[in-house]
């Protein structure tokens, strides 16, 4: 069987650490992004920096895209000049965005006229679990092909979760996010109660970390969600009103009643209209402090 040689398009603030780590542990790989980045820590690595998509693809087997959204890993991937056009029949396509299910489809669809094998792989943690190799990446696609790309996604994901066939795991992702959304207006609410109370900010996270509602996601959010707004930005605002609309869309067509997807959509609309799109979405916690704008 021939080596993995991956492909890695995308260098966002996740697609950066996590084309890092597959260089780290020695996969040849080659980066592209839409618009010029400083590579120079990833060609420290050893990484080649690929003038096009074409390029990008010309030599890997394993190609991964981590961008924006559907509409953007569609036109990576299915656009003239896109991915497609120049992957070798039987390369294995990995999309890592977090997309819904529909687009995973479609992308996937598309992939398979070309010969590509193609897996959705959206992934659950931020920035710093990217950096450490510890995020969770959710499959939708073939065993076999998953198990072919294994090695690959081990470099980058400390837990690799099998959930069915292609769009599976876009379905799953948009799940975890829409709890994480919710805890995350939950926080904002539980903070403002607390300092309406007179309690300080400090002591009542300290408070939730030591309690029944203690999570991975509370720990490692304790300085985005007491001091919003200092911090470098993990995930924005913007991305997390895109996956709750995602969300939002398959419930409408289902039928269900989502009320906390939808309470939780309406406050990051607000925020991103308040100039808060960019920013990380914990800025919730900021925008209800008692005296602060309404949110
Ligand atoms: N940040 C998190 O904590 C987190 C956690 C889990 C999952 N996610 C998901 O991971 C994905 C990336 O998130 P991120 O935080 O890394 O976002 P980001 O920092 O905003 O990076 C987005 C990337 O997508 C590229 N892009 C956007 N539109 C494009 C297009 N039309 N064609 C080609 N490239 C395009 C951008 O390229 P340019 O540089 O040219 O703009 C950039 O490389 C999103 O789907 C997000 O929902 C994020």
């Amino acid at each position: 069987m021939s080596p993995l040689t991956v492909g890695f398009a995308g260098l966002g603030r996740m697609g950066t650490p996590m084309a890092a780590r597959i260089a780290g542990h020695g996969f040849p790989l080659a980066v592209w992004n839409r618009t010029p980045r400083d590579t120079g820590q990833l060609a420290g690595r050893g990484a080649r920096l690929a003038g096009t998509l074409r390029d990008l693809a010309s030599g890997s087997n394993v190609i991964i895209t981590m961008v924006s959204d559907g509409a953007a890993a569609l036109s990576v991937w299915a656009e003239p000049g896109g991915l497609l056009e120049a992957c070798t029949p039987g390369t294995i396509g990995i999309d890592m965005s977090t997309t819904g299910p529909h687009a995973a489809r479609e992308i996937a669809a598309r992939a398979a006229l070309a010969g590509v094998r193609f897996l959705d792989a959206p992934v659950s943690g931020s920035v710093a679990l990217a950096e450490q190799g510890t995020l969770t990446t959710m499959v939708g696609g073939e065993p076999t092909v998953l198990a072919r790309a294994m090695p690959v996604l081990q470099a980058i994901t400390g837990k690799q979760l099998h959930l069915g066939p292609q769009g599976a795991g876009a379905a799953m992702k948009l799940a975890v996010n829409i709890m994480i959304a919710t805890v995350n207006q939950a926080v904002a609410e539980g903070l403002a109660l607390a300092a309406e109370a007179g309690i300080d900010p400090r002591d009542a996270y300290d408070a939730f970390l030591v309690s029944a509602v203690s999570s991975p996601f509370l720990r490692y959010k304790r300085d985005a969600y007491l001091s919003p707004g200092n911090g470098p930005v993990s995930f924005t605002t913007a991305l997390m009103a895109k996956d709750l609309q995602l969300a939002l869309d398959i419930a409408e067509v289902a039928e269900l009643p989502f009320r906390l997807t939808a309470a939780a959509k309406e406050s990051l609309d607000r925020a991103s209209a308040a100039g808060f799109g960019d920013a990380d979405f914990a800025c919730l916690a900021r925008l209800l402090r008692p005296g602060s704008a309404p949110a």
